[in-house]
C-alpha cells in the first residue's frame, strides 16, 4: 500500500495517482480530505483505493478527466468550475446503503439553502432548481468490503455557455447562474461536508425515516404521474413518495403499488395536490 505522505510527486504523464495534499480533519468525523488536482474520477479512485481510505475520508479533485454519472453517463465539470468529490464510508451498516444517496442529496439541498438557493429533490438523488439539474449523486457499493462511495457533482460556477454547449445533460443550472455571481468552491465544499456529517449522524441516531421526512419537504415529483425506466422495463403510474428505506413507490393504472430501488424517472404531468401517500 502506498503512503502518499512519503511519495507526493506527480506521475510523469501529469495524471496523479496520489493525493497532492491531505488535510486531516477535512473530511467527515475527522476523516481526511484527500485533494487531487486531476483524477479520472473521484469515485473510481476511492473504490480502487479502499485499502488506503478511511471511514469519513473525502476524495476531492479539481478536475476529473472521465467523471461518471449514473447509468455510465459521462459527468462533465468544465474548467474545474464544478465541485466533484466522493465521500468514502468503509464501515457502513448495510441497512443504510439504499438511503445514503438520498442523505447526500439532502446535504446538497441544505448546502444550497445556506447560499439562499431553494432546491428540490428528484428521486433517486438529483438536485434541481425549478426543474433544472444542479447536482447529481453517484452511489457505488463494494458489498464485500461493506463500503459505500458517494460521489457528488455540483455545478458551482458553470456559466450559460457551459450549459448551452450541448455537452452538459440539460436542462441544467449552476449556483453562479442562480446567484448571478461566482461562488467560492472551497466554501461550498466545506459547507457540504458539514451538512453531510450532520445528516449521517441524524440517520444513525434516528433511522432512515428522518431522511424520508426531510425529502418530502422538497420532493419535486410529489403529485406527479411519472415514468420509470431501467435497462429491463418501463412503467408509468402515480408517484407515491418514498418508502421508509428510500425506495420509490409507484401506483400503476391497476392501483397496484410497486417499489423501486433504482431507475430513471421522467415527470409526465402534475396530477394531484402534492401530498405523500401513506407508506403501508
Ligand atoms: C448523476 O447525476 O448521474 C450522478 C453524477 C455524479 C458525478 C460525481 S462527480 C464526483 C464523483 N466522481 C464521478 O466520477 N462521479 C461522481
Amino acid at each position: 500500500m502506498f503512503d502518499p505522505r512519503k511519495e507526493p510527486e506527480m506521475q510523469q504523464n501529469g495524471e496523479t495517482d496520489r493525493p497532492e495534499r491531505i488535510i486531516d480533519g477535512g473530511g467527515l468525523w475527522q476523516g481526511r480530505l484527500l485533494k487531487f488536482t486531476r483524477l479520472e474520477s473521484t469515485n473510481r479512485w476511492a473504490l480502487s483505493h479502499l485499502d488506503f481510505c478511511r471511514h469519513g475520508d473525502v476524495v476531492w479533485a479539481q478536475y476529473q478527466t472521465a467523471g461518471r454519472g449514473r447509468f455510465d453517463r459521462p459527468w462533465l465539470s468544465p474548467g474545474g468550475r464544478g465541485l466533484t468529490l466522493s465521500f468514502v464510508f468503509t464501515e457502513s451498516d448495510k441497512k443504510f446503503f439504499q438511503a445514503m444517496g438520498q442523505t447526500a442529496a439532502l446535504a446538497v439541498r441544505d448546502t444550497l439553502e445556506n447560499f439562499s438557493i431553494n432546491a428540490q429533490l428528484k428521486w433517486p438523488n438529483d438536485v434541481l432548481i425549478k426543474g433544472n439539474k444542479i447536482a447529481g449523486i453517484l452511489s457505488e457499493v463494494d458489498f464485500n468490503r461493506h463500503a459505500v462511495v458517494l460521489g457528488v457533482g455540483l455545478n458551482v460556477n458553470f456559466d450559460r455557455r457551459d450549459i448551452e454547449s450541448g455537452r452538459i445533460n440539460s436542462p441544467a443550472t449552476s449556483m453562479r447562474i442562480e446567484k448571478n455571481r461566482p461562488v467560492d468552491i472551497g466554501e461550498v465544499r466545506q459547507c457540504l461536508v458539514q451538512k453531510m456529517e450532520k445528516n449521517c449522524d441524524l440517520t444513525v441516531e434516528k433511522g432512515t425515516s428522518i431522511i424520508v421526512d426531510a425529502w418530502r419537504q422538497s420532493d419535486w415529483l410529489m403529485g406527479s404521474r411519472i415514468r420509470i425506466t431501467n435497462p429491463n422495463f418501463t412503467i408509468e403510474g402515480r408517484y407515491a413518495g418514498l418508502d421508509h428505506d428510500g425506495q420509490l413507490r409507484l401506483v400503476d393504472d391497476q392501483e397496484k403499488e410497486n417499489r423501486f430501488l433504482a431507475g430513471d424517472v421522467t415527470r409526465l404531468e402534475i396530477c394531484s395536490s402534492p401530498s405523500q401517500e401513506t407508506d403501508g
